[in-house]
């Protein structure tokens, strides 16, 4: 099979906010305790961060950590983990039924970011707390000194104000199995009360209304024209989350549930600009799709320990072990994000530690990276510059739940200053081979870098510790004739061609 492509200078997307290699921790499972900080460890630093963990996440280059949840966000007292690590408080945490010791908080939290050179996106607690609480807490983070929380923070040690830039008002609002969960109109009134009076504190900070939880929730996309009627002009951004799953052991429909991601996209986009247009405004309301990923395998279990033993500190949740077909689909994810690059600004892998994550921890041993770890990766390193729309002519097929799904998925960017393209590209026919011609017209001398390819026999091999088997390896199948790219891109692969 044969598939056809142009790619040229001027097809630009939009310049992609390096934002969209986000990703996130929140207090759930091990990725806190026992994931990125665990004093005690051989590799444990000064501050009681696993060394090993900060070396894989620098590794992934994230320049944003959501923080700190998530459902956890939702009835978080941040007093709790502030000040003095010994007269802080155990809290039962019902979002996952834990417990909470405080021991690291957002002080120790910021100081984590800045060694892994990440900034922060703060979520605030409008489940069962309100205005007064995300005001004192921005006041903490971002006031430099001079008032109760900000001389409260200084006495914490923390000298000079954090000035975060981004936060996220709540967490999934509209989902019944959120504590403090709402209707729109009452998640939007105080969503934008909050951020008005947030905007006073510090008007240079940019905040997340909350979207619906997933495109399949009764409420959507009800719930983005209702919320947004309310906070369109006090916010800058709409939440996405979505989370996929091969539940039906079907990979070729799993694969093709991206089409369902670009529809979620088009339709919160218009959502978006059918507010803008009734309250005649002239601000773009952006996307951030400030969760995403592939979560179902561990499910199950999750729900038994959550029931049967609640309440222990750091327990083992959401760990899904990733395949390769999960990495196929995180690479499909990417290159959606990154084919609307002009609408989504923000983005976060959900999560990046041991909750569905690409940095898998063990207890008394060292790190390992999941098969997710590496589409991440070489869109985080490649994927930054101007995106750029190629023309695609691919042969199609059609699955149990989709029509016309494409074999091949791809986008390129286009990074001028350092005279590369890169084009990532999934085939995800599961059964043929297909021989791409890519037209590079625009490129005059580009010669290929690399062919970066991942494949397995095996679609559901996965790695473990000790056992990495699912990696990246180059490709000699491709090559480049007066401006003519033909590359190989076997049956079920992920490729990242670098051009330059
Ligand atoms: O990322 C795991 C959970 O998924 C988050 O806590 C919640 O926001 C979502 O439902």
């Amino acid at each position: 099979k044969n598939a056809k492509m142009i790619i040229d200078k001027s097809f630009r997307i939009a310049e992609i906010d390096k934002r969209i290699y986000g990703s996130f921790i929140e207090h759930l499972g091990r990725a806190v305790y026992n994931g990125i900080y665990q004093p005690g460890h051989p590799t444990a630093d000064e501050d009681g961060f696993r060394r090993d963990v900060l070396d894989l996440v620098k590794e992934l280059k994230v320049p944003l950590i959501r923080y700190p949840g998530g459902n956890f966000v939702s009835n978080y007292f941040w007093e709790d983990g502030v000040g003095p690590v010994e007269q802080r408080k155990k809290r039962l945490e019902l979002a996952w039924r834990s417990l909470e010791t405080n021991e690291v908080g957002l002080n120790e939290f910021a100081k984590w970011a800045k060694k892994v050179d990440a900034d922060i996106m703060m979520a605030v607690n409008l489940g069962t707390r309100g205005i007064a609480d995300a005001c004192n807490l921005l006041e903490y983070c971002n006031h430099p000194s001079g008032t109760y929380y900000s001389d409260l923070r200084r006495s914490h040690g923390v000298e000079e104000a954090y000035g975060i830039k981004t936060w996220c008002l709540g967490n999934e609002m509209d989902g019944e199995w959120q504590i403090g969960h709402k209707t729109a109109d009452e998640y939007g009134r105080l969503a934008a009360e909050t951020a008005k009076a947030m905007k006073l504190i510090d008007s240079s900070i940019e905040m997340v209304s909350c979207g619906s939880s997933f495109a399949a929730m009764p409420t959507f996309p009800e719930w983005e024209a209702a919320t947004l009627n309310h906070t369109y002009d006090f916010v800058d951004y709409i939440s996405l989350h979505q989370y996929y799953g091969n539940t039906m052991n079907d990979t070729a429909d799993y694969l093709a549930l991206t089409m369902d991601m670009e529809h979620f996209i088009h339709t919160v986009v218009s959502a978006c600009d059918y507010i803008k247009a009734k309250k005649r405004s002239k601000k773009v309301m952006n996307l951030s799709f400030d969760e995403w990923n592939v979560w179902f395998h561990s499910s199950e279990a999750d729900d038994d320990t959550m029931k049967n033993r609640p309440w222990q500190k750091a327990p083992h949740l959401l760990e899904d072990i990733y395949t390769f077909e999960d990495a196929l689909m995180v690479g499909l994810m990417l290159i959606m994000l990154l084919k609307h690059a002009d609408r989504v600004k923000v983005a976060c892998l959900a999560q990046l530690v041991n909750v569905i994550a690409p940095i898998m921890t063990e207890d008394d041993g060292g790190v390992w990276k999941q098969t997710i770890f590496y589409p991440f990766l070489h869109a985080s390193l490649y994927g930054r510059g101007t995106a750029l729309l190629p023309v695609l002519d691919t042969p199609k097929h059609d699955t149990i739940g989709h029509c016309d799904v494409t074999d091949i998925e791809s986008v390129a960017v286009y990074r001028e200053e350092k005279e590369e393209v890169t084009i990532f590209a999934v085939n995800r026919n599961i059964h043929e081979d297909i021989t791409l011609s890519c037209d590079l017209r625009s490129f005059a001398g580009y010669d290929i870098l690399e062919h970066i390819i991942m494949e397995e026999g095996d679609l559901k091999t996965v790695n473990a510790y000790g056992r990495e088997r699912v990696l990246p390896k180059n490709s000699k199948e491709s090559e480049m004739d007066e401006g003519i790219l033909t590359a190989k891109l076997h049956k079920a692969s992920w490729n990242v061609i670098r051009l330059g």
